[in-house]
């Protein structure tokens, strides 16, 4: 039977173990997935923990995780453009920290030779959050975006899609992210207490738009630079975005933004940043890493 990181109660991690699980059939518009790799969210243990379950009730015992890559093993009814032997990624039907695993056709997408799984498999939800995130600024040459949490899973596809459009961008990082926010094009500035004077000591002629991927104080504290909320977008926390005429992300994941991305990726312009992998039956030890709030770019889960 395929092993999967299943979860028998919402609550702690003592709850997860990796254990045997009946292999997923795919319904209208799935594909059944043979995971070469998965990538890991806050929202998996947000779902674990049962912060989401008003939103989206689960059968439980649950399998965890919303990105994989993987080959295509079966296509279900109404499905087109994809056959079985295809590699693919996209985001999970149901759960991806599995061997097999049922992808929503309409968010998934062929897998070009030149990106690897584990790049692959961080694209369908944060490297599209990203995406969505930043065209919603609109940013244009002359822009000074504020990205807040650069140096996360999120933060690290924004930053560079910002740089690559040729504008300049501030990120707020702990002080030993520094020189990697740097790197990935962004002037760093340590969060927390007086945060926003050490912004507009950077750039006093003011900025254009903030892209939020912290929420809470994180955001508050530089929300105040903007005169008004329509260049403020977040994809962690709409209330606070709100209170400043801010918006949520749009969850909008279609494949043509996938295959978007995953053309930056191979040419180089995008590096998903992956710094932690760990094998499927250590799924546990990676959610715990993201559960820290703390990891630097991506980790990803891979089968063997
Ligand atoms: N709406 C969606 O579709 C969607 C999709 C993906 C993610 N999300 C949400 O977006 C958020 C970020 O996701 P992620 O995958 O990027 O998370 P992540 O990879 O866990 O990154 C968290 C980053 O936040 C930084 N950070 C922590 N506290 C901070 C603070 N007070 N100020 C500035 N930076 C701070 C950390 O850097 P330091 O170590 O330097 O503190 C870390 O690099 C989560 O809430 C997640 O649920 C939403």
């Amino acid at each position: 039977m395929p092993r999967a990181l299943i979860f028998k109660e919402y609550g702690g991690p003592e709850h997860s173990a990796v254990a045997d699980v009946a292999k997923p059939s795919p319904g209208a518009g799935q594909l059944l997935v043979a995971v070469k790799a998965a990538g890991v969210n806050p929202v998996d243990w947000k779902t674990r923990e049962g912060l989401l379950r008003d939103f989206r009730p689960l059968d439980l015992p649950a399998v965890l995780g919303r990105e994989a890559s993987g080959l295509v093993e079966a296509v279900g009814p109404g499905v087109t453009g994809f056959a079985p032997g295809d590699e693919v990624f996209g985001a999970t039907a149901d759960a991806g920290f599995s061997e097999y695993a049922l992808l929503d056709a309409e968010a998934s997408a062929p897998k070009p030779a030149g990106l690897s799984f584990a790049a692959a498999a961080t694209l369908p939800i944060c490297g599209v959050t990203a995406y969505n995130a930043v065209a919603h600024v609109h940013p244009e040459a002359g822009d000074v975006v504020v990205v807040t949490g650069a140096a996360g899973g999120v933060g690290v596809v924004v930053v560079q899609l910002l740089h690559d459009r040729g504008v300049r961008v501030i990120g707020t990082a702990s002080e030993p992210k520094h020189a990697f926010v740097e790197k990935l094009g962004a002037e760093p500035v340590a969060y927390g207490e007086g945060v926003r004077e050490r912004i507009e000591a950077l750039a006093p002629a003011g900025v254009t738009a903030i892209i939020d991927t912290v929420g809470g104080d994180a955001l508050r504290d530089v929300a105040p630079l903007l005169a008004d909320g329509s260049r403020l977008v977040t994809v962690a926390d709409p209330t606070a975005a709100g209170e400043f005429g801010g918006s949520m992300v749009s969850r909008h994941r279609p494949t043509t933004t996938l295959i978007e991305l995953a053309d930056l990726v191979v040419r180089g312009a995008l590096d998903p940043n992956i710094t932690a992998t760990y094998p499927l039956e250590r799924a546990a030890d990676a959610l715990a890493e993201v559960q820290t709030g703390h990891v630097t770019g991506k980790v990803v889960i891979t089968v063997p």
